[in-house]
């Protein structure tokens, strides 16, 4: 399956700290699963989240999630150890934080290969300093020369790093946003949405998640397990948007329609380009439908 293939549209973050999070997660139905060793943990507990990450990925629980650790930064007194004890466990992938430069993933992969991490072991970046979104583009293109393999926002330290209130609309987060987006799709990688952090907002929530599908991230990150029926749907092809690929394929399938560049579907100017888009919008949906439930 290809990168972008991967469903990626509910990625819940659990607290390596949180034992009874950790027991319940892989039978939730994620998509991804950042098992977090950096901010959901205190500093206090930070050698008993890696222990239980540790033992976790030991234990690999048969799961449809993918397992990615969030580890700590590279300024941090934790990094050696996390990227040391976690890399061996082989995880689907490492979740940077706080990456403001592509110097910084050039030095992770570095370390990464020097560690023996397995080459299909990916990289995912959190865009949440002001200067990563400024350099948004050297960063993506790291993704030609190392495992940087996704762009995840993390929308609480950007709100934090810029002292601004988040509304509904997200004014203030829009360019980093979409900047996101932008730069993962001009070098061919994923990209995921911050979180929303009202819990008991379920209207909030979905609102969001619409508000990231338009941006055009690929899925939105969770932090309860309340979230992640309703992105699972939302990121989704919708049945509606399958039966319009499906009329496009056919239309252009058939035999009056060979060699025609344009032509009329459902009353709307169709070109190939649409026939490109329709037959990924049914890889896509086919790809969420192979993964296997819990
Ligand atoms: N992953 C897996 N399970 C989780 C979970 C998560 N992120 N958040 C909650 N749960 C579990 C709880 O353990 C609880 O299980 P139980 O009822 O079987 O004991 C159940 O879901 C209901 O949880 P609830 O009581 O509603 O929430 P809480 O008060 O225990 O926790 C938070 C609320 C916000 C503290 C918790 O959801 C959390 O830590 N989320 C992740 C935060 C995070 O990782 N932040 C960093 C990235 S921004
Ligand atoms: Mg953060």
């Amino acid at each position: 399956m290809s990168e972008l293939l991967k469903p990626r549209r509910s990625v819940l973050y659990v607290p390596g700290s949180n034992s009874r999070a950790l027991q319940k997660a892989a039978g939730l139905g994620a998509d991804c699963l950042v098992l977090d060793l950096e901010d959901a943990v205190a500093p206090e507990v930070k050698a008993k989240a890696r222990s239980q990450v540790s033992a976790f990925l030991s234990q690999r629980p048969s799961s449809r999630s993918e397992y990615m650790v969030r580890v700590n930064g590279a300024d941090t007194p934790w990094f050696a150890d996390d990227l040391a004890e976690v890399v061996e466990l082989s995880p689907s992938g490492l979740v940077f934080p706080k990456v403001s430069s592509a110097e910084d993933l050039r030095a992770l992969d570095d370390e990464l290969s020097a560690l023996g991490a397995a080459p299909e072991l990916e990289l995912w970046a959190m865009i949440e300093l002001p200067e990563a979104v400024l350099r948004i583009q050297e960063i993506a293109a790291m993704s030609r020369s190392s495992r940087l393999a996704c762009l995840l926002v993390g929308t609480n330290d950007l709100a934090k790093e810029l002292s601004i209130r988040v509304g509904p609309e997200r004014k203030g987060l829009l360019t980093a946003l979409s900047s996101t987006v932008l730069a993962a799709c001009a070098y061919g990688i994923g990209a995921i949405d911050g979180v929303f952090n009202d819990i008991s907002d379920a209207d909030g929530f979905e609102s969001e998640c619409l508000d990231g599908l338009d941006l055009g991230f690929h899925g939105k990150s969770l932090i309860h397990p309340s979230q992640i029926t309703k992105a699972n749907q939302i990121f989704a092809p919708a049945e509606h948007e399958l039966e319009e690929a499906k009329a496009i394929i056919a239309a252009f399938e058939s035999p009056e329609n060979l060699g025609k560049g344009v032509i009329v579907v459902n009353g709307k100017m169709t070109e190939r380009l649409h026939l490109e888009r329709a037959r990924a919008l049914v890889a896509k949906s086919d790809a969420i439908d192979s993964l296997a439930e819990p």
